[in-house]
């Protein structure tokens, strides 16, 4: 599943949908636009299809249509919003980069907008509640517009809410004219279309095969330095307290040769780090290519199952990011979000050959307790989770690791939760994603568990794992202090136009002062460092989110790696 974290950073594009206790949230991500203001152009369109002729054909797991032939591109500002995790910032891309193609520009300004769009997130209740909120402050929007201007302001609904609770949306908020599932981005100008005639339109099919291969999203931070890569979507794993196995569909994943492809243009435009994107990243199998399609399965990590029969065939995560890894020595490359019983040994190798590829794992664990962990159906024991921490710390020295709990599941206990404060202290991760229970429609644990531990309990179990998360965090980035560490510059420090901002291989965020430094190579003169450029910065002190140091030289990836 994937973490907030990342997405949290995107915070120019992105607004947090509530919950969000996460201990740890990082710097902000610029939104990019598209062109200037358009100027619209009032096309006459053939009357579309109703919101009974799009519901009532919506069975699910079967192909989305085919959009219909030629949409009549129109020429409307556009203003997206997000919601949620990182793959929602990728959809959002994703849209834009369709409606692009179509004739619409993108602002930045709501109030200029013709279309606004919101890509919601449906995982816990409050990411909800600030979208209903928000529905209802632009439904007023909207009323006004017309009331003023007589020029109709469109809204749409897109994402994991919109899967969820498409009639919902539909009744209850009846100035959103779209509704459009995680796999009916395609469908956006036509859905588009039959909004401009006034009518609502929605297509919430989910899809067995949708990857989005084709569509490139621009997705690059404000400084071009890194960029994230979807390469899978859904998720077949079904644990009880989750609903994005309902929202975003069956796993699927994207064929190897358009990763390749996309990784390959970022890296000739300068991209230094990459980001491979899904929910279930290390679970990716591309059977795309007839020749592999009767491999064997690869183990699952020991003592680990899944609720599904291990699926044979395909190409498989470790040869994706061996390829991955290839394309750019000089390209950092991570991915996220793994689930922990993914994790067979040879892809902890390649990780710890491989120069490139960053010594960081997020290894969800949700919590301590294997009676909870079952409950959960999360298919693995304290034990086993612990061993293969063990293993991974063993496998790949130095590793940083980051994990995902939540506390007041149905059924949790004192001594429950006391077995996840406990587990916090025997791993001490770098970085952490707390959040309280919410129970959701549709899943295991709505159908046949009780959610019985109180709110106020779930708030103070809650507010005891970020105490105990955050010690542990300063005390294992503590141990950094004095050592040398490789910084990717991604701009200057939002706190100090004196100082820079980057991360380290561990991905933790490293601030030091905007100075003149020696080139490693010695051919260059001392130079102030650039997004992009490697640092090598001394730690001089840390605290449970940030190092902070002093820069020594700039260097290269490969450099580094081999300890010049
Ligand atoms: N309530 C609280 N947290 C949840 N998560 C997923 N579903 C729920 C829920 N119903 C958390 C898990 C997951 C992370 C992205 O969100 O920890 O890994
Ligand atoms: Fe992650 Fe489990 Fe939800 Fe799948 S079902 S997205 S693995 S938490």
């Amino acid at each position: 599943m994937l973490p907030w974290g990342r997405a949290l950073r995107a915070a120019g594009l992105l607004r947090s949908a509530g919950a969000a206790a996460a201990a740890q949230c990082g710097a902000a991500r610029r939104e990019r636009c598209g062109p200037g203001p358009g100027k619209r152009r009032g096309t006459k369109l053939p009357a579309g299809p109703d919101l009974r002729h799009f519901l009532r054909g919506a069975a699910k797991r079967e192909p989305p249509p085919e959009p219909e032939p030629g949409p009549v591109p129109s020429s409307g500002r556009v203003y997206l919003e997000t919601y949620g995790c990182q793959m929602n910032v990728n959809d959002t891309e994703i849209a834009w980069a369709i409606l692009q193609k179509s004739g619409y520009t993108r602002t930045k300004q709501l109030d200029e907008a013709d279309v606004i769009l919101l890509v919601t997130c449906s995982i816990r209740e409050k990411a909800e509640q600030a979208i209903w909120n928000r529905l209802r402050h632009l439904s007023a929007l909207k009323a006004r517009r017309q009331q003023q201007a007589g020029s109709p302001l469109r809204i749409g609904i897109l994402g994991c809410m919109a899967e969820r609770l498409k009639e919902e949306i539909l009744h209850r908020e009846k100035l959103v004219d779209i509704v459009a599932g995680p796999d009916a981005y395609r469908d956006l100008p036509r859905l588009l279309a039959v909004a401009e005639s006034g009518q609502q339109a929605a297509n919430v099919l989910l899809s067995l095969d949708e990857t989005y291969a084709d569509i490139l999203p621009v997705q690059t931070s404000a400084g071009g330095t890194t960029a994230f890569v979807s390469i899978m979507r859904g998720c077949d794993n079904m644990c009880s307290y989750c609903i994005v196995p309902f929202t975003r569909g069956r796993e699927r994943s994207r064929p190897i040769a358009s990763i390749l492809q996309e990784v390959r243009m970022l890296s000739d435009q300068g991209v230094k780090e990459v980001t491979l994107l899904g929910q279930n990243v290390n679970s990716f199998r591309d059977m795309s290519e007839v020749q592999f399609q009767s491999a064997a399965a690869p183990g699952l990590s020991r003592g680990f199952s899944t609720v599904y029969r291990a699926k044979p065939g395909g190409l498989r995560f470790t040869h994706l990011l061996d390829q991955v890894s290839r394309i750019d020595p000089e390209m950092r490359i991570r991915f996220t979000s793994p689930h922990p019983k993914d994790f067979p040994d040879e892809v902890l190798q390649l990780i710890q050959e491989r120069h490139n590829i960053c010594k960081q794992l997020h290894l969800p664990a949700q919590s301590g307790s294997t009676r909870v962990l079952e409950a959960m159906r999360r298919g693995y024991t304290r034990e086993a989770y612990l061993e293969l921490v063990h293993h991974v710390r063993d496998s790949i020295p130095g590793v940083s690791l980051s994990s995902d709990f939540i506390a007041g599941f149905c059924g949790e206990t004192e001594e429950d939760h006391q077995q996840t404060v406990s587990l916090l202290q025997d791993v001490r991760y770098n970085v952490g994603f707390l959040f309280a229970y919410s129970m959701r429609e549709k899943t295991r644990a709505f159908h046949r568990l009780q959610d019985d531990v109180p709110a106020e309990v779930k708030q103070r179990r809650l507010q005891e794992l970020i105490t105990v998360f955050r010690e542990e965090a300063a005390r294992a980035n503590e141990a950094m202090v004095g050592q040398c560490q490789l910084v990717l510059v991604e701009g200057p420090s939002k706190r100090s136009a004196l100082e820079l901002c980057g991360r380290n291989d561990g991905n933790i965020k490293v601030i030091f002062p905007d100075a003149e430094v020696e080139d490693a190579a010695g051919c260059q003169a001392p130079a102030r460092a650039q997004p992009g450029d490697y640092v090598l910065v001394k730690v001089t002190s840390a605290s449970s989110q940030t190092l902070r140091g002093v820069p020594l030289r700039r260097t290269t990836l490969s450099r580094s790696a081999a300890g010049h």
